[in-house]
Formats: structure tokens, C-alpha cells, sequence
């Protein structure tokens, strides 16, 4: 059963695109119904007008508070009856305000394979660290800071040669692969809570698996 979603973005919009295609060729049900972005004319509007879905700005400098920022986030989501919350490069942290609105019904992406390197820059963080894999995570999103139950996660090499560029560019492609897989699974209800924990029933076929072998092959 498809949902109707709400995309909030900050930046490029690379994974918003990433959802649009998944949407449109039918790898996912659901429809995206409004993009948020807390920031103007950044190029995930662009995306999305090109794809006549209802662009629209919340700028958080306009608000007294994170709260009040969220609220009005909120209220734009109700709005587009929105069933699912999808924050795709969404550089805010979000508040009760938001989290109550959508209990279990926000997911986040994260370029690291959490709980390790949280935060920002942590594709640096995890080369300098001198990690051998680095990677990405889909999470539902909670009160903390990327740090709410684990979905899926992909897994990236980290080779000898490269920079944060390239291990960047190499991760972000997997996460154009586990975000609609991701929102695959949410949308046909195989996601189940158990404590920090989240199951996938039924499991994910041999087919689901390609972003768990070696993404170099198909990158
Ligand atoms: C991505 O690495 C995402 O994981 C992080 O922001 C980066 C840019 O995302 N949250 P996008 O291209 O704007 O989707």
C-alpha cells in the first residue's frame, strides 16, 4: 500500500532524487506529496519542482525557537496528509514537537555506519580514523542525534587512495540504494520494533542483499 510522503531537505537533494525515481518506476509504492526545505533555493527544490511535487520553504531563521521551526513543519506535513516523514539531507535537529507528531513515522539517513561517527564530516572522521569500511544508515530518527533504531545500513570499502571526496561520492551512492529500500520495506509494514532493535519480516530476499555485498562491483 503506497503512503503519502513528506520529504524535509537542506541541500542537493541527492537522496530526494534518488526516492523520486524509486517512486516513479514503481520500486516503491508511495508517492512523494511535499519537499520541505528549512533552507531557499537550494537544488532539492529544483528537483522537486521538475517533478511537480509542491516545493515549499520553511526557513528556520524565521522562528523563535526550534520548537516553534517544528511546529510550523508540522502543521505544512498535516497539511499533505503526509503518512510517512522522510528526511533526506535535512541538516536540522528535531524537537518532541516533530517526534510526537510522528511517532516511529520519521526516518533519516546518515553517511556512516552508526552508532559510530554521529554528527557532521564524518566521512573525514571515518578515513582518518583509518577504518577499513565506512558506509551508510537508515534510522528512524528519535530525540538524539542520529541515534535511533537501525533499519538498514550499507557498507562501503575505505581503499588506501582515497579522500574524503571520493569516499564521500562512493558512500552516497548506497545511500541512493538503502533509502527507497528502506521506505520498500516501511511501506509493506516488514519493519518490527523489538526494543532498540528493528526486525525485518519477512526477511530481506538474496535479491534485497546487493548493497550488503561488495558495493564496488556496482558502483
Ligand atoms: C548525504 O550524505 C546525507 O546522508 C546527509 O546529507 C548528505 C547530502 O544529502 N544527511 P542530499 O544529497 O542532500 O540528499
Amino acid at each position: 500500500m503506497g503512503l503519502r510522503l513528506g520529504v524535509l531537505v537542506s541541500g542537493s537533494g541527492s537522496n530526494l532524487q534518488a526516492i523520486i525515481d524509486a517512486s516513479e518506476k514503481g520500486f516503491i509504492k508511495s508517492k512523494i506529496c511535499v519537499v520541505i526545505s528549512n533552507v531557499p533555493n537550494v537544488y532539492a527544490l529544483e528537483r522537486a519542482k521538475k517533478h511537480n511535487i509542491p516545493a515549499i520553504v520553511i526557513n528556520h531563521k524565521d522562528f523563535p525557537s526550534r520548537e516553534a521551526f517544528d511546529q510550523a513543519i508540522v502543521d505544512k506535513l498535516k497539511e499533505y496528509n503526509i503518512d510517512l516523514v522522510v528526511m533526506a539531507g535535512f541538516l536540522r535537529v528535531i524537537t518532541n514537537v516533530l517526534l510526537d507528531a510522528f511517532p516511529m513515522k520519521i526516518l533519516n539517513i546518515h553517511p556512516a555506519l552508526l552508532p559510530s561517527f554521529p554528527g557532521l564530516h564524518v566521512q573525514k572522521k571515518a578515513l582518518e580514523y583509518g577504518c577499513k569500511f565506512a558506509g551508510c544508515t537508515v534510522h528512524f530518527a528519535d530525540n538524539g542525534v542520529d541515534t535511533g533504531p537501525i533499519i538498514i545500513q550499507g557498507i562501503v570499502p575505505i581503499l588506501d587512495n582515497d579522500t574524503e571526496e571520493t569516499l564521500s561520492k562512493r558512500i552516497l551512492s548506497v545511500e541512493h540504494k538503502i533509502y527507497p529500500q528502506a521506505i520498500k520495506l516501511y511501506e509493506e509494514g516488514r519493519l518490527k520494533i523489538s526494543g532498540r532493535r528493528v526486525l525485518i519480516d519477512p526477511p530481506l530476499s538474496p535479491d534485497e542483499k546487493t548493497f550488503l555485498t561488495n558495493p564496488l562491483t556496482e558502483l
